[in-house]
């Protein structure tokens, strides 16, 4: 791994052994993108990859000079208005209405390690020998604004990491109204575009389109990174598949607006782009002031997707998301919303808690419903507290106490950002919701947002968060967010100031967060926003797992499990085993597939186990013991992609340990279909030399290559359900010694 700048060419060569990434300062002190992708040996000139000359209507940067025009050349980070006329990545409206900016290079400092964004959720390094970073200064002469553009690459890891910071030393404002973390020329487009799109209750489905002229791309307004579109896209050649084939990455480590976008020039160059949404953003900047964008996190994989998705499960899971239960084995839970909803008593939990200890749980997680005047969504939010004792005679600190005697861990479901009317918060700050003047905010789901820009309001959240987490014994927190933002309007803040609330909102997110995990250190967060709303790798960095979705349907959970394995690791998937018919789909799934499914992710439960038969208590409690046996190996092992549920009747992956000694594989049979063909499963990522077992199946050992190559004979009569609609099978695979 190495950064080099070359004075002679005046060329930065960011690499490591896997990929190379070269920037040259351009004769008018802007940058150009030579190249990015796999590792190129080193050296001095790579300047002919700089290509030029002479085109009818082309604008060029110098009088008599015809070889670089900026629309034709492949831009670094570039602006608007002087000759490049695709999409800018950034916008600045100064003082007199001008938009014209002409930011040249002035110097760069290269350094070891990788330093953290203030503020914001970003990767990290755990020594300095694992990264190197370039920070390089631009600065627009007229308005002494500097941009500074850094890039991290990774030792370990085929990863380059950028941000932006613009720092204003001038003596006028100056608003910034578009700025991106990263965009990228690439020399061709012959690519097809990957996104993860959904909505609620069926989030991060893959879906792939050919790249075409014009700007096609996807994106959040609603506050939050969204149901409907990840903060992601993949770009991957038309051949590559899951295994093989080059795919490029882009991750947003943000959870408010995103945009991310591929415009593709009629000369064929594909301008990849992403960062905060531009719509309804503004920042102006006085003197003095700085502005930091988020990091974007580009990965470059020639194995295929899963090779690209391999390498963000082990950046985000180890240099992402942080704290005390990192590494640690998660507890698995008992969490009461599909059994009670808000309709609880202390009773109706202690009998859930008590039959869930029973079977081998380990966490019982009281889900909404306990505080305030909380009977239904129409009231309680915002009153962090207890105040019905009929629910909870002893408040949360006797029920916490009780489930801590039964020899189990207790959790807590708060949604912090949120208020509804009838609560003591609204009445006494009816002024602290965001709300336009004059105007009637929005209603969904009977609640409005806190207005998170203001400070003062995070503290009064933080006050009583910090009390009842102080008060009882509580080791988890369900962090929720149940709608999104409209009327986005901050009454403390200035006409000009408007355009920065989003931001700031969720800049009041990440600051809670901080606070929060500061001072409860030990305290496992799971974020949520009405299921998977707000999955996205700025909150892995606080909350090391998100619950995955509402919809725990098993056969939707493969579906939407497998779209978030594209970006996230199994270790931040909270996935549940619920009851049938399921509250979302009505499906009926055989408890053995509901807990194939959600095994592949950090299990547990959600529905009432007191109401169980004595069979299906037997049967829960041998899925904890398995999952107990094996959560490390789910946790840490290396995850593979193996039958595609959205191209076919069945769905299948693995889990291999990084020393490929033991596997956990998976098949699941979405839709039966009648007198249709034998059935394999091909493994991938054993070592192709080592004689392997597959428990409970026969006494016979295979070679990694033959479980690779051949497959595993998927028996329909070895599937629960006996192979019919729903069924699958989990196979575990361990070296013969
Ligand atoms: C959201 C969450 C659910 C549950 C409910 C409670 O929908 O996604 O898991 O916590 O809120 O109101």
């Amino acid at each position: 791994m190495a950064i080099i700048y070359s004075d002679t060419s005046k060329e930065i060569h960011i690499f490591n052994d896997q990929i190379s990434y070269i920037i040259q300062i351009l004769d008018n002190g802007e940058l150009g993108n030579l190249y990015y992708g796999k590792k190129v040996d080193h050296k001095e000139d790579f300047s002919y990859l700089l290509e030029g000359g002479l085109r009818s209507l082309a604008v060029y940067t110098k009088e008599d000079d015809y070889f670089m025009s900026p629309q034709y050349t492949k831009m670094e980070y570039p602006c608007a208005g002087r000759g490049d006329f695709r999409e800018p990545a950034y916008e600045i409206c100064q003082e007199n209405g001008s938009r014209i900016v002409c930011m040249e290079y002035q110097g760069h400092e290269i350094y070891k390690g990788k330093k953290q964004l203030e503020g914001l959720p970003a990767t990290y390094v755990e020594n300095a020998e694992e990264a190197d970073t370039v920070e390089i200064l631009l600065t627009d002469k007229l308005l002494q604004l500097d941009c500074i553009l850094s890039y991290t690459v990774f030792r370990d890891y085929p990863v380059l990491t950028r941000n932006v910071r613009f720092v204003n030393r001038g003596s006028q404002k100056v608003a910034l109204e578009r700025v991106l973390s990263a965009s990228i020329d690439l020399p061709d487009a012959e690519y097809e575009m990957l996104s993860l799109t959904g909505a609620w209750a069926r989030e991060r489905y893959p879906k792939a389109r050919k790249l075409a002229h014009g700007v096609q791309g996807t994106g959040s307004r609603c506050g939050c990174s969204s149901a409907e579109f990840n903060p992601f896209l993949a770009l991957k050649r038309p051949g590559a598949s899951e295994n093989l084939g080059e795919v490029l990455g882009f991750s947003l480590v943000y959870s408010g607006n995103h945009m991310e976008q591929v415009c593709v020039d009629t000369c064929d160059m594909a301008r990849v782009q992403l960062g905060i949404h531009p719509e309804g953003f503004e920042w102006e900047l006085n003197t003095g002031e700085a502005f930091q964008s988020p990091e974007a996190v580009m990965v470059y994989s020639c194995q295929g997707l899963n090779g690209m998705s391999q390498t963000y499960h082990k950046l985000y899971r180890t240099r992402l998301a942080r704290g005390y239960w990192r590494d640690r084995e998660r507890p698995i839970l008992i969490n009461n919303w599909e059994a009670t909803g808000a309709a609880f008593t202390e009773e109706s939990i202690l009998r859930i808690a008590k039959t869930g200890k029973e079977l081998g749980m380990e966490l019982f997680v009281l889900d909404d419903g306990w505080f305030g005047k909380r009977e239904d969504d129409r009231s309680g939010l915002g009153d962090w507290y207890v105040t019905n004792y009929e629910k909870l005679p002893d408040g949360i600190e006797g029920l916490a106490g009780k489930i801590k005697k039964m020899g189990m861990r207790f959790g807590l479901w708060f949604e912090p950002e949120m208020v509804n009317k009838d609560s003591d918060l609204y009445r006494s700050h009816p002024d602290w919701i965001l709300c336009a003047p004059g105007r009637i905010p929005s209603p969904s789901r009977n609640q409005y947002v806190l207005d998170f820009s203001r400070p003062e309001v995070v503290a009064y959240i933080y006050g009583l968060m910090e009390k009842i987490l102080s008060s009882g014994d509580i080791s988890y927190v369900k962090w929720d967010m149940n709608r999104y933002i409209t009327e986005c309007y901050s009454a403390k803040k200035t006409e000009r100031e408007q355009g920065k609330v989003f931001h700031q909102y969720i800049l009041g997110v990440y600051a809670l967060y901080e606070r929060l995990t500061k001072a409860f250190p030990e305290i496992l967060f799971e974020s949520c926003s009405s299921g998977g709303a707000r999955f996205d790798p700025g909150m892995l960095y606080y909350a090391p797992q998100t619950w995955t979705s509402d919809d725990t349907d098993a056969m939707e959970r493969v579906r939407i499990q497998y779209g978030t394995s594209y970006v996230y690791p199994l270790s931040s998937m909270g996935a549940h085993v619920s009851e049938v018919p399921n509250q979302q789909t009505g499906r009926v799934t055989p408890l053995k597939t509901r807990a194939n499914a959600a095994m592949f992710g950090v299990f547990g439960y959600e529905l009432d186990l007191s109401q169980m038969t004595e069979l299906e208590k037997a049967e829960i409690k041998g899925q904890v013991q398995f999952v107990k046996a094996h959560r490390h190996l789910i946790q840490h092992g290396v995850f593979y992609r193996l039958l595609n549920p959205f191209e076919g009747r069945e769905a299948g992956w693995i889990v291999v340990s990084e020393d490929q000694s033991e596997a956990l594989a998976a098949y699941y049979q979405m839709s039966a279909e009648p007198n249709g063909p034998w059935k394999r499963l091909k493994l991938a990522g054993l070592c192709p030399e080592k004689k392997y077992i597959v428990d409970g199946e026969d006494a016979r050992v295979y070679s990694g290559s033959e479980l690779m190559n051949v497959g595993i004979i998927v028996k329909k009569e070895s599937l629960c359900a006996n192979g019919g609609d729903y069924s699958s099978k989990v196979y575990y695979l361990r070296e013969k010694a």
